[in-house]
């Protein structure tokens, strides 16, 4: 009996044995290949490498910029040799990150409300806009760092600059916000005695606040400043808004952290080397 389960044992151990020495087997070849070529291969084959985002766009050679360029000194047009052009600082910290990733920067300008949907259905790889990634935009899209911040301000025809003066001055009266933008929020939230005109561009609010259509509208500071720099009929109120949702940054489809990095890496040195801070002083002196 002891002898019968003594040989079990035997058979047990080796069995257990044989079964290890399989177990080491591959390692073992590995270390006599140092290229590990098989080894990859076989990963390679059975979980295949997905292409990232950023893979495409290098492959392509191009990555496509979604703008609405309706936002000097973000994004403009402006006539450069009797040609239309956009310009801007967004326009050439796209250009800059581009040329960091090693390809061609195509524009495609379209309304501010458009750009996420845009996004979404691929036909632009990332949008910059002078976007702030607010905390409903990052339920559906990622966002890379703040490059960038700016504080809300009021605008309003010089004729009326002593009259309206506080937001309750606003009550009753029509205030612009563009579409699709945090400035719509905050007329809703900031200013609920007021009426609510939203537009598409901002362009189209600056004429409608010039013809009357609207008393008040509501733009960030570096934008206000740049129409105004155009329209003696318009002026900069003192008002203070809450401005919590502040700063733009880029965004980017979800599921795609690679182009994420890429792009931070990139902001990061033109943030460090105030490379960013001169192209704002350069797009300011285009606005004219
Ligand atoms: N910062 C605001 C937002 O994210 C307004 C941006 C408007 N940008 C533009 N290019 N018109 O909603």
């Amino acid at each position: 009996m002891i002898k019968k389960n003594a040989t079990l044992l035997m058979i047990f151990i080796c069995f257990a044995l044989v079964l290890s020495a399989c177990g080491q087997k591959p390692a073992a070849q590995s270390l006599s290949e140092p290229q590990n070529a098989s080894a990859g291969k076989s990963t390679a084959a059975s979980e295949p490498k997905k292409e990232t985002k950023l893979d495409e766009i290098k492959k392509k050679g191009k990555i496509v910029v979604g703008t609405s360029a309706d936002y000097p000194p973000y994004e403009f047009h402006k006539e450069i040799d009797k040609k239309d052009g956009i310009v801007g600082f967004d326009i050439e910290i796209a250009k800059a990150l581009a040329k960091d990733l090693g390809v061609q920067l195509e524009i495609k300008d379209m309304k501010f409300d458009g750009l996420l949907a845009a996004l979404d259905a691929g036909n632009v790889d990332f949008v910059m806009s002078g976007m702030t990634p607010t905390e409903e935009r990052q339920k559906n899209v990622d966002f890379t760092k703040i490059y960038y911040t700016a504080v809300q301000s009021v605008v309003v025809r010089s004729e009326d600059k002593d009259k309206i003066k506080s937001i309750d001055d606003l009550k009753g009266k029509k205030v612009g916000a563009q579409k699709g933008a945090t400035q719509e929020k905050i007329v809703k939230e900031q200013m609920p005695a007021s009426e609510l005109k939203a537009l598409g561009k901002i362009s189209d609010l600056m004429l409608e606040l010039k013809n009357k259509k609207i008393d008040a509208l509501v733009v960030e500071v570096p934008v206000a400043t740049a129409y105004l720099s155009k329209n003696q009929d318009l002026a900069l109120t003192d008002m203070k808004l809450q401005n919590e949702d502040s700063g733009s940054a880029i965004a980017v489809k979800k599921g795609s952290p690679e182009l994420v990095d890429a792009l931070n890496k990139s902001l990061d040195k033109l943030l460090a080397d105030k490379t960013i801070d001169k192209l704002v002083a350069e797009a300011n002196d285009l606005v004219e």
